[in-house]
Parts: C-alpha cells; structure tokens; sequence
C-alpha cells in the first residue's frame, strides 16, 4: 500500500514499548503508594473485593450494568457452580447521558422498577451489584465517589458523590421496589471475578470496549491505600483506571495528530490519553483522519473525499473490525463501507490502503495494551496468570487476540505463562459474584 511511509508514526517499535512498559510500572507504583498517590495519574482504587470466588456461591441477584456500550438490568442465580442469567437492555436517551445527575439515577431506578416488576421479583428483597464502570473512590463496598466521568458520560452533580447513595435516594423518590445494594464495583473486576469463578488463575481483568481498563489482584501490602483487615487472602483487586495513563503526556512520545484531534474534541479533552488510543469509542474515528489525510494528499480516493468522511465519527468501530475481517485480496466490507460512505468512487487501491491504515491502528492498540498486561503480569510474578476480557472491540475484533497473545509472549518474563480467556457476562454474573464472595468472607469471619 502507499501509505505504508505514512502510517509509520502508528507503528510501535521496541524502543517505543520499552519507554511505555518502564512509565506504565512507574504510574502504578505512584498509585499504589500512599505518598504518591495524591499526584499519581493511574489512580490504582482498591475495590474492596478481597478474595476471589470459590465456586460454592449461591444465591438470586440483581445487577446493573452500566457505563459499556448497552445499560441492563440482570437477575443472576448461582447455584453449584452453575449460573443463570435473565437481562434487559434499556436505551438510555443521549440528553440524560449529559443531563443532570438527578436524571440519570431517576432513569435507571425506573428501569430496575420496570425489570423487577416484569420478573415478578419486586415484592422480594433481593441484593443488587451495581456495575458503575467509571473511576470510582471506593470507601468500602457499597460506597464509591465518582472521581470523573469518561467515555460519553457527563452528568451534572455527580462528581465528588457516592453514587450509591445516589441510586438509593432515586429509589426511594420511588417507593416502588425494595433493593439491598450489597457492592458497587468497576467493569473490570466484575470481569476478573466472573473468569476467576471458572479458573482460580484468572487475576487480571481487562476490558477493550467502548472505553478500556484493567484491574488485577494486588498483595495488600502494596495497595498502601488499603486500610482494610487482611481477611485471609492477603490480597485485595486494584482498579487501575489505566485509561487515564499519560494524561500528564507520558505517552506523548507515541502519541499522533490524530489522538490530538480527537482529545482536544472530545468532552473530556486532556484525559483519559491513553483510552482515546485504545478503546472503540475512538478507534473508528483515528482510522477516519488518517484516510482523512491520505485522501487530501491526494494518495488515496482520487483525492476526493466525502461528507461522510469530513464528519467526526462516521467511521465507526465496527467498519474497522469488518475491514479487517476481509479475506486477503478481496475487499467485499471495505468496498460496502466505502459505498455506505459515499467514496463509491475508491478503486481496489484504496480498499488495500484502508484495510492498511485499520490494521495499523488496531494493531497500535493491541500492543499498548500487550505491554499493559505485560508490566502487571512481570510486577505480580506468578508463575500462570489467566487475564479475563471482555468488550466489543476485543470479541469483534478478528485480530486483537491473536497479536496481543504473540506481543505478551515477547514482553513477559522467562517462566511465566499465561492465557487469555474471553469473559462471560462481567457485569451479570460477576457483579452477583462480588455480593457473593463478600457475604461469604463476612461469615467466614464472624
Ligand atoms: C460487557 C460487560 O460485556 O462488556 C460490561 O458486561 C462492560 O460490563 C462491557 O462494560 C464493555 O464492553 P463495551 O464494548 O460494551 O463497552
Ligand atoms: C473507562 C472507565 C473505566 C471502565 C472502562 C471500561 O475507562 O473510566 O472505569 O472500566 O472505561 O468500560
């Protein structure tokens, strides 16, 4: 393709991975640290969550799950290792995405009221996991701060509050439904835990949705934030909120025009750095400058571009995991997309220049987040790590897996081995996991 030169600046050589892996372990020491962490980017919240599941949980759950790409409400049963799920997708409306905070925990109260109702569980008192996937300062397990809004969000009054508190007074505006919110937790570690209940190796989560993330399973003497009594395990699940990683400019060293562009436009411009390189929220639209560029140079499109390519966000995720999806030298997604585009005019070349520049970008991605899992895995120094994942981008993605497999294997190590396992239900089951496994230690220690 000719815009291989072009593309370079997206390509991440070893130099690169090294300066990110030494400032990635630098960040979430800062983090951990209890001197550091009021200055430290990658904030590394403890959860709360001390122990993993053992797989004699039992019980019927609520959940909510929101901040991914859909809102639900589940109700979760576990019982003998098994688990069975019933949910509901709720379209949460753009105006209360960015409306008054009052709104937002109105409308979900109203849909847990509608669910409960529909399922015929709303005269039980059932125990609820709220997965709230923002960075929150957690203060105990049911009590959480809203540190910032990411991704679309941006609702007025939240910041600084608990966020349960908020959910609870919501409710009872309501009166209708009666609920005992037993944890708060980040999508993340409802990932770890849901893995963890199928293999006990998993002790790292990592999402790659609409927004991206990590969390993994910390020594309590690390976490210096922790105050908590060791309740057995000596180890407590820390949030990094890495999304946030280089927002001091950090990764200015691999950063690009494009993810300038995209930060300096977004709602939350100057945060969340490391995200906007990674996550499905933005990938789509990197892919869009880059062709943006390249058509304006004249090297691709017949320097003709269309209103559907000036337009930010147009080009969505998914095209890029469809394009990718092509088989080598057929070009039947790239020549749909472009035709939904309205670049009909594109000739072979350019569906080859296209698939490049998303491989380039997606493969970018892959990497930054191979080195990620890479400096935790090295820092934890078990001998078998299973990473738990979940997210659109990950599950659609036709190559993301394979690369960050063979990228891991190169950063690791000597002696540690590891495996990637795709999540089931995060935020479902693991959210009815995290009530369960924090019921159990309570009576485990009584
Ligand atoms: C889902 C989890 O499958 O993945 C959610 O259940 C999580 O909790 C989500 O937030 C992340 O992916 P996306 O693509 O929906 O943002
Ligand atoms: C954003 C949120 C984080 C979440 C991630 C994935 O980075 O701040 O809490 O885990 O998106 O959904």
């Amino acid at each position: 393709p000719v815009v291989v030169a072009g593309c370079q600046e997206l390509v991440l050589n070893d130099g690169h991975i090294k300066q990110y892996m030494d400032a990635f372990l630098e960040n979430v020491k800062r983090g951990l640290g209890k001197a550091t962490n009021p200055s430290a980017i990658v904030k590394c919240f403890p959860t709360f969550v001390q122990d993993l599941p053992n797989g004699t949980e039992t019980g019927k759950f609520l959940a909510l799950d929101l901040g991914g790409s859909n809102f639900r409400v589940l109700l979760v049963e576990l019982a003998g290792g098994e688990s069975h799920m019933d949910s509901k997708i709720y379209v949460i409306p753009p105006s209360i995405m960015t409306g008054p905070g009052e709104d937002l925990f109105d409308f979900i109260a109203e849909c847990l009221s509608d669910f409960a109702v529909t399922k015929g569980v709303n005269d039980q008192l059932l125990p609820l996991g709220f997965t709230f996937s923002f960075p929150l300062q957690q203060v105990g397990l049911t009590k959480g701060i809203l540190e910032r809004w990411t991704k679309g969000f941006n609702c007025a009054g939240v910041i600084g509050k608990d966020v349960v508190k908020l959910l609870e007074d919501a409710l009872a505006r309501r009166g209708d439904v009666k609920i005992d919110v037993c944890a708060v937790l980040n999508d993340t570690t409802g990932t770890l835990m849901s893995c963890a209940w199928k293999n006990r190796d998993c002790k790292i989560g990592l999402i790659l949705g609409t927004g991206t993330n990590g969390c993994y399973l910390e020594s309590q003497a690390n976490a210096e934030l922790f105050d908590e009594p060791d309740q057995g395990s000596g180890k407590v699940i820390i949030n990094l909120e890495s999304g946030a990683f280089g927002d001091d400019g950090a990764l200015d060293f691999c950063r690009v025009e494009y993810d300038e562009i995209i930060d300096k436009r977004s709602i939350n411009p100057g945060r969340q750095k490391h995200e906007k390189m990674i996550s499905g929220m933005y990938l789509g639209d990197i892919v869009r400058l880059a062709a943006l560029r390249f058509t304006k140079e004249g090297v691709m499109f017949g320097g003709k571009s269309s209103p559907l390519l000036e337009t930010e966000d147009k080009f969505e995720t998914r095209y890029v995991s469809e394009i990718e999806s092509d088989l080598p030298g057929v070009y039947t997604n790239a020549k749909r997309i472009c035709d939904e585009l309205g670049l009909s005019h594109a000739i072979e070349q350019d569906y080859q220049n296209l698939k490049y520049i998303c491989e380039c970008v997606s493969k970018r991605a892959a990497d930054l987040c191979s080195a990620m899992l890479a400096v935790l895995m090295n820092k934890m120094g078990e001998k078998k790590v299973v990473v738990g994942i979940d997210g659109t981008l990950y599950r659609n993605h036709p190559n993301i897996s394979n690369w960050m497999k063979q990228k891991i294997a190169q950063l690791v190590n000597p002696g540690i081995s590891f495996e990637l396992m795709l999540s089931e239900d995060g935020s479902g089951r693991g959210a009815a996991l995290v009530a369960a496994v924090a019921h159990r230690v309570k009576m485990e220690n009584q």
